[in-house]
């Protein structure tokens, strides 16, 4: 081998490792933005994927966000640090928006406090089954079974019992006194809605996070008899009717509610407080 050679042979191997620790660092800064020579917060704290993450810091400081406000100002667009928070929670009012720490589609899970969806879960439960409203009955607004914060800071909302208070709203069409949550189970009992009525089955318990799903809502859960062949026996309620009001159509009573096959017609009429 010419010296020539050798110096080329040199020159690129120096090229080279030039290029790669170069290409080597960006690679670093692209995945570590925060990362500065003073870093107050250390690395990852705005990467989803580090266990450094600030959601994680949030949680496990009772969700004080008035400790980030010092720096990051009290509307969150920078302060003193000229980070501003809202550049990722760009929603109205920024990280203090109601979906930031449980919901997605509205406030209520899924997904709850620690990011579970299933709702075999507690925290998030039948949340949307009732929210959303279905063929069997109207949307539940979450005053049905909360204190609804006005905001972050309203009083009650971050307190320092661990779960979710639920209370149910004494002002409420649907309510019932007897009607009770157990949070040391999740269950409900004695609800207006699963059968506390007039002619209803009485005090049936449901499992928040059950697996029940459809089986609770099927005709005669609430009223009337589960296990009988047809859906007119089935939603037939036990009490209060002449024997002889099954031979009728339903609906030549309730036709505000039922059709001749026993459709809800109208959600907003069914479980709304008041036979229809
Ligand atoms: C003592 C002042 C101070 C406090 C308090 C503070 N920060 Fe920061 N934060 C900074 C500074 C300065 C930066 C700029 C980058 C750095 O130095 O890490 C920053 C950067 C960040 C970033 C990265 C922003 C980006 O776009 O890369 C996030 C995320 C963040 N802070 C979240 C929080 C949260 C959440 C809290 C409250 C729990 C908080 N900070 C409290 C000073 C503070
Ligand atoms: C680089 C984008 C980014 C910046 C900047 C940022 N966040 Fe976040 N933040 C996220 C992401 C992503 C999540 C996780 C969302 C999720 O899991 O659905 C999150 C989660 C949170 C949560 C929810 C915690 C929980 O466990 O539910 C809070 C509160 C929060 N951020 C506050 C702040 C505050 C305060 C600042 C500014 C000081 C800030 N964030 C800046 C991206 C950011
Ligand atoms: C039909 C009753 C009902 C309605 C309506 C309802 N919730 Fe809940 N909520 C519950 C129950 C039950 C729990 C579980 C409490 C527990 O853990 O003991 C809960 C838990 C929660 C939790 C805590 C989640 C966690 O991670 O532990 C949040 C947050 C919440 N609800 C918000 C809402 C919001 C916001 C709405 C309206 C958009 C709403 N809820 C509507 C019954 C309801
Ligand atoms: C920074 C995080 C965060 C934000 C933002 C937030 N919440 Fe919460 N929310 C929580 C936590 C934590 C709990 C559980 C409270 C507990 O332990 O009692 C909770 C519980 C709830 C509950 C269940 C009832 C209760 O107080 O226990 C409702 C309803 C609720 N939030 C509604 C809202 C609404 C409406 C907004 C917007 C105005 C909002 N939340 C914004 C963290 C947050
Ligand atoms: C002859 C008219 C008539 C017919 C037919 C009729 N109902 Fe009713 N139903 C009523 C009246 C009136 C009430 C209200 C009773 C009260 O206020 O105590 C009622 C109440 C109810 C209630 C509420 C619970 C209760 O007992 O108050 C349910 C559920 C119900 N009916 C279901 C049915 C079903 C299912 C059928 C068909 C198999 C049916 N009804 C047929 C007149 C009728
Ligand atoms: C989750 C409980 C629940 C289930 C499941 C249920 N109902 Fe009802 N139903 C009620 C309640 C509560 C009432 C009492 C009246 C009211 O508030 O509308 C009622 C009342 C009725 C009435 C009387 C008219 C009215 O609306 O007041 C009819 C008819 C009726 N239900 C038919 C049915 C049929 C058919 C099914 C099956 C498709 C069914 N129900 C399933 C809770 C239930």
């Amino acid at each position: 081998m010419g010296t020539s050679n050798m110096k080329t042979t040199f020159i690129s191997i120096m090229l080279l490792s030039g290029l790669m620790l170069s290409s080597c660092s960006e690679l670093q800064e692209e995945k570590v933005p925060t990362e500065s020579t003073v870093s107050v917060h250390g690395k990852g704290f705005a990467d989803a994927s580090s266990a450094n993450f600030h959601a994680a810091y949030v949680r496990n400081n009772k969700y004080d966000l008035t400790l980030c406000q010092s720096c990051h100002g009290n509307d969150f667009s920078g302060g003193t640090t000229g980070q501003s928070c809202n550049t990722c929670h760009n929603k109205p009012n920024g990280p203090e928006n109601c979906t930031t720490c449980h919901g997605s589609v509205n406030a209520a899970p899924p997904n709850d406090l620690v990011g579970n969806s299933a709702t075999t879960v507690r925290g998030v439960g039948a949340h949307q089954k009732h929210l959303l409203g279905g063929t069997l009955g109207a949307a539940v607004p979450c005053a049905t079974c909360h204190v609804v914060p006005a905001s972050l800071a309203s009083a009650g909302h971050l307190d320092a019992t661990p779960n979710a208070e639920v209370r149910f709203d004494t002002t409420s069409a649907t309510y019932r006194s007897g009607a009770s949550y157990a949070a040391a189970n999740a269950t409900c009992s004695n609800t207006y809605c699963h059968g506390n009525f007039n002619g209803g089955n009485g005090n049936v318990t449901m499992a928040w996070a059950g697996t029940g799903g459809s089986t609770s809502t099927a005709c005669g859960t609430c009223h009337g008899d589960v296990t009988k062949a047809t859906l007119k026996e089935k939603a037939f309620p036990v009490t209060g009717h002449t024997a002889a009001s099954i031979t009728s159509d339903c609906s030549t009573c309730h036709s505000r509610t039922v059709n001749a096959s026993l459709a809800i017609i109208d959600p907003s009429k069914h479980m709304n407080g008041q036979v229809d």
